[in-house]
C-alpha cells in the first residue's frame, strides 16, 4: 500500500504534535510494509510569513492530490492583529471549505487510565462514549467579510445555511447513529434562530428514514449543561458549526484534557483531513510538553476512515491506552501515581507499545 499524506504542521504546538505523529506512522509503515509518503506544506501563520496569505495555492493543490491530510494547528499572538481575511485561522476555514469537508467528527471517549484525570466525578463519565458530528463549512464562520463591518458604529456576522448543507450533515449523523447506539441528539437554538427552526424540521423529516434511531432535540444551552451532568445520556450529537466548536472543547473535559481529542473532517468519499480539536497553544509552544495524543489519535482515524486500515488504527489506540495505563503522560493530564514526561518521551513509549501490539497480532 502506498499513500501520499500531506502534513500541515501550522503554528505553535501544531508543529510539535505533527512530528510526533509522523514517528508513530513510520512505525506502522515499517512494520506492515506500507509506503507513507509525507509532503509538508505551509498553512496559517507560517504561510503568512512565507507567502503573505494563510492558504497558498501550492498547499491547496498538494492537498487536492493527496490521499489524506494531517493538520496540526494554526494561529498565535504574532498574527492576532491581522485583519480577519488574512489571519492564520482563515487558512483553516478556507481549506475545509475548498476541500468540501462538511462533516467534522469529534469522538469523545475517556481512556480507562484517565477516568480519574477529569475534574468530573468518575461515576458520571465512566460510561460516556459520544460522537459530535459538527457541520464544518457553513454558518457564522462563513459570513461575507464585506458585510461584517461597515463602520465602527455597527457590526454584523451572518448565519447563513442552505437547506442541502443541513440535509447532508444530518444524514451523515443518522448514519453514524445507526452504526452506534442508535440515539441522535440534535442540538440547536430553535426557540430563537430561524436557521435552527429549519434545522429541526430537517432532522424530523430525515428521522422518518431511520425509525431504528431515537431522536432527541435539545437547545444548545441545556445541552452544554447536560454534557457535564449526564454525558452518558448522549450517543451521537449533531449540530451546526459554531455550536459544535464550543461543545467539543467542553466535552474534552470528560477525557481529562483538550489535548486528548482527535477529529476527522470528511466529505462523501474516503478523503479526509485529520486534525486534533485543540489549537496552537501559544502558552506552552516550544516547551516540549504538548500532549500529542489528540493528533496521534487523529492519525488513527485517518488509517480507519481514509485507508480502511482498521487493525492498524486499533493498534495505535491500544498503544495509547497501554502507555497511559503505565502512567506516562504530559503535564496537561493528572494521573494518580503517574509520571509526567516530555512530548518526545511519551511518543517514544507509544512507539514501543505499537511495536509490542504488532508482535501480538
Ligand atoms: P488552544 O486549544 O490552543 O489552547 C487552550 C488551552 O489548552 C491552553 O491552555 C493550552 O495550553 C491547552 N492545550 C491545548 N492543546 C493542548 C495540548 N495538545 N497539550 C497540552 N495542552 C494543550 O486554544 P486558544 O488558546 O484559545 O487558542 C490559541 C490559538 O490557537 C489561537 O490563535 C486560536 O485561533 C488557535 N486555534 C487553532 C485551532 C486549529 O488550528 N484547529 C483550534 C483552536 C484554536
Ligand atoms: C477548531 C478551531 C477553529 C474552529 C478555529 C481556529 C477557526 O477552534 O478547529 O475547533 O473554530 O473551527
Ligand atoms: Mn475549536
Amino acid at each position: 500500500m502506498k499513500k501520499r499524506i500531506v502534513l500541515l504542521p501550522g503554528d505553535g504546538i501544531g508543529r510539535e504534535v505533527i512530528y510526533s505523529t509522523k514517528v508513530i506512522l513510520n512505525v506502522i509503515a515499517k512494520r506492515f510494509h506500507y509506503t507513507f509518503e509525507f509532503i509538508e506544506m505551509p498553512i496559517g501563520g507560517e504561510a503568512i510569513d512565507q507567502y503573505n496569505i494563510p492558504l497558498p495555492e501550492v498547499t491547496l493543490e498538494a492537498c487536492q492530490t493527496a490521499d489524506a491530510v494531517l493538520l496540526g494547528a494554526v494561529g498565535g499572538p504574532k498574527w492576532d492583529s491581522l485583519p480577519a481575511p488574512i489571519r492564520p485561522e482563515k487558512g483553516l476555514l478556507e481549506i475545509r471549505k475548498k476541500l468540501g469537508l462538511f462533516a467534522n467528527l469529534r469522538p469523545v471517549k475517556s481512556f480507562s487510565a484517565l477516568l480519574h484525570a477529569s475534574p468530573l466525578k468518575e461515576k458520571f463519565i465512566k460510561d460516556s462514549d459520544l460522537l459530535i458530528v459538527r457541520e464544518l463549512t457553513g454558518g457564522l464562520y462563513f459570513g461575507k467579510p464585506s458585510e461584517r463591518r461597515n463602520n465602527d458604529k455597527a457590526v454584523v456576522d451572518t448565519l447563513y445555511y442552505e437547506r442541502y448543507e443541513m440535509e447532508r450533515i444530518v444524514e451523515k449523523a443518522f448514519q453514524f447513529a445507526r452504526s452506534r447506539k442508535k440515539h441522535l441528539t440534535s442540538v440547536d437554538k430553535a426557540n430563537v434562530l430561524e436557521s435552527s427552526k429549519m434545522w429541526r424540521e430537517i432532522v424530523k423529516e430525515k428521522s422518518k428514514a431511520y425509525p431504528d434511531v431515537t431522536v432527541e432535540h435539545m437547545y444548545v444551552d441545556a445541552a452544554s449543561m447536560k454534557l457535564i451532568t449526564n454525558p452518558s445520556s448522549f450517543d451521537v450529537i449533531v449540530t451546526e458549526n459554531m455550536f459544535g466548536d464550543i461543545l467539543s472543547d467542553e466535552a474534552s473535559v470528560l477525557t481529562g484534557s483538550l489535548g486528548m481529542l482527535p477529529s476527522a473532517s470528511i466529505r462523501s468519499d474516503s478523503f479526509g483531513l485529520y486534525e486534533p480539536v485543540h489549537g496552537s497553544a501559544p502558552d506552552i509552544a516550544g516547551k516540549g510538553i504538548a500532549n500529542p495524543l489528540g493528533m496521534i489519535l487523529s492519525a488513527a482515524l485517518m488509517l480507519r476512515f481514509s485507508f480502511g486500515l482498521e487493525m492498524e488504527a486499533t493498534i495505535i489506540e491500544k498503544a495509547v491506552n497501554h502507555t497511559l495505563l503505565d502512567g506516562y503522560h504530559t503535564p496537561d493530564l493528572h494521573i494518580e501515581n503517574g509520571r509526567i514526561v516530555s512530548t518526545d518521551e511519551l511518543v517514544a513509549r507509544i512507539a514501543d507499545k505499537v511495536e509490542e501490539e504488532v508482535l501480538q497480532n
